[in-house]
């Protein structure tokens, strides 16, 4: 029979434990110093035949997990992009997750659907874009970029892609800088369209796509018989914040009759502060838009706002409404798998409503602000230390660097080593990427509680573990 647990008691004991984790995570290594293999060694190779207590599995939880986790709430996470969770937007989750509704249609939790209008409202106005805009909370920029390129794909082809499929169809272009998110390179080879028909456009001296080089290259398309569908355009590239000028490739598509997609998946929670917004100047031209709140807004993973200008076609691109899933009862209603790809969806629009309500928009810029802010300043301390180097100056709060140790050619391989070091050693925690031919190390502030003094530690923590090698 199965077994009852106290639920009363073991919610309260994982609450308390969040609570000690949350005030103790700054005292952890931020990345897990586990070897592969460590946490499965201690899992049982099968699964339990009989019910175990609770008090077994919380202890096995204390034990094996948290050692074993890499910690993204460290203040001192300073790695990829951040995934910050706001303590108040935590709660929300535990309170969806003892809901645990399936959101696929209004019906089925018209709350969920309703709250999830109403946040899409709330963050197109944070971010001033205008009210054209309407949108849906997808799990991640992944999959809103693959919602837009199939957008763009059924478009091009008069919206014969999904029944007729892709073979005997011209092949459709969608055009990207170099400098964009592997994501759109997957949602090309998702939609099928295939990585040969993703034309990387290359960037100019400011990093940004080349605009005379993205309209030749669609002009030769069209004389080639293959048929341009869209571009998407970025904003905060992801190695180091690489931006394209998305008013004038938005000006190029009109003409062209391009669908655009802007991909700001991680700068776009910057937008909330308007003297950031000049990054993304013009973006009320494009089609769609993405924006990760999960990533620098507090919202814990996973939460993407997928803004779209025309929901009726990014509908007909998605929805398939066989009878089972048929609703009679209500007109007007918005049911939000129809936007989306999966049809089960999360209740994540909570954890945004409580964000905003015990935050406020100033308090989230004020986050936003002190983060860019820190990261100018550690960029600043380290490009005057003649034995670094700003690779690229920040943008937000990203910006890339080098120990470069005078007499020493293999820079590359030193800073390698110096990650490895920096990582080992626990206080902070970095990633590397190619930039222009060189391997760089990156920084980038986010968590959402970091202070000031987490970049002096890491200042001390770079400078120092560089010097020592
Ligand atoms: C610019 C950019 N776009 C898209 C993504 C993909 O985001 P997600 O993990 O939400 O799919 C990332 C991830 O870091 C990113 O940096």
């Amino acid at each position: 029979m199965k077994e009852k647990i106290d639920f009363k008691l073991w919610s309260h004991a994982a609450a308390d434990w969040s609570t000690q984790y949350l005030e103790g995570v700054a005292n952890r290594p931020v990345r897990s110093p586990n070897a592969p293999g460590d946490v499965s060694a201690q899992i049982a190779a099968t699964p339990p035949q009989k019910a175990e207590p609770m008090d077994v599995i919380f202890a096995d939880f204390e034990r094996i997990i948290p050692d074993g986790m890499t910690h993204w709430q460290h203040p001192r996470f300073f790695a990829y992009f951040p995934s910050n969770a706001a303590p108040a937007a935590i709660i929300a989750e535990q309170l969806a997750a003892a809901m645990s509704a399936q959101c696929m249609l209004w019906q089925t939790s018209p709350a969920a659907t309703e709250l999830e209008s109403s946040m899409i409202g709330w963050l197109r106005q944070s971010m001033d874009l205008p009210d054209t805009f309407s949108g849906v909370l997808q799990d991640t920029a992944s999959s809103a970029t693959l919602c837009a390129v199939l957008n763009m794909r059924e478009r091009a082809l008069d919206w014969k892609g999904n029944t007729q499929g892709l073979s005997g169809m011209p092949r459709v272009r969608v055009y990207a800088s170099t400098r964009t998110h592997s994501s759109i390179d997957k949602a090309l080879w998702v939609a099928g369209l295939g990585q040969d028909n993703l034309v990387k456009i290359p960037t100019n001296e400011h990093f940004q796509m080349d605009l005379e080089a993205l309209q030749e290259a669609i002009t030769a398309d069209r004389q080639a018989g293959f048929l341009p569908g869209g571009i998407v355009a970025c904003v905060g590239g992801t190695s180091m914040g690489a931006t394209d000028d998305v008013r004038q490739v938005c000006n190029i598509a009109r003409r062209e009759d391009l669908f655009v997609h802007v991909d700001a998946a991680w700068a776009g929670s910057a937008m909330i502060c308007p003297e950031f917004r000049e990054l993304w100047d013009g973006v009320e031209l494009a089609d769609s838009i993405v924006v990760n709140p999960h990533k620098w807004l507090g919202a814990p993973m996973e939460c993407s706002a997928h803004f779209v200008k025309d929901p009726a076609m990014l509908q007909r691109t998605l929805s398939i409404t066989p009878e089972y899933l048929k609703t009679r009862e209500h007109e007007d209603i918005v049911n939000f798998s129809e936007w989306s790809v999966q049809l089960g969806r999360r209740f994540r629009a909570l954890k945004v409503w409580f964000l905003f309500r015990a935050y406020g928009v100033s308090g989230l810029q004020e986050m936003i602000r002190n983060h860019v802010q820190w990261s100018v300043k550690l960029a600043r301390r380290l490009e005057a230390e003649s034995d670094f180097e700003l690779v690229t100056q920040p943008i937000l709060s990203l910006f890339t660097f080098r120990y470069t140790p005078a007499g020493n050619t293999n820079l590359d391989e030193i800073n390698l080593d110096l990650l490895q070091r920096i990582n080992n050693d626990g206080r902070i925690y970095l990633t590397q990427t190619d930039h222009d031919g060189k391997k760089v190390i990156r920084f980038v502030t986010g968590q959402f509680d970091m202070q000031e003094s987490d970049v002096d530690i890491a200042f001390d923590a770079i400078t120092s573990l560089a010097r020592e090698m």
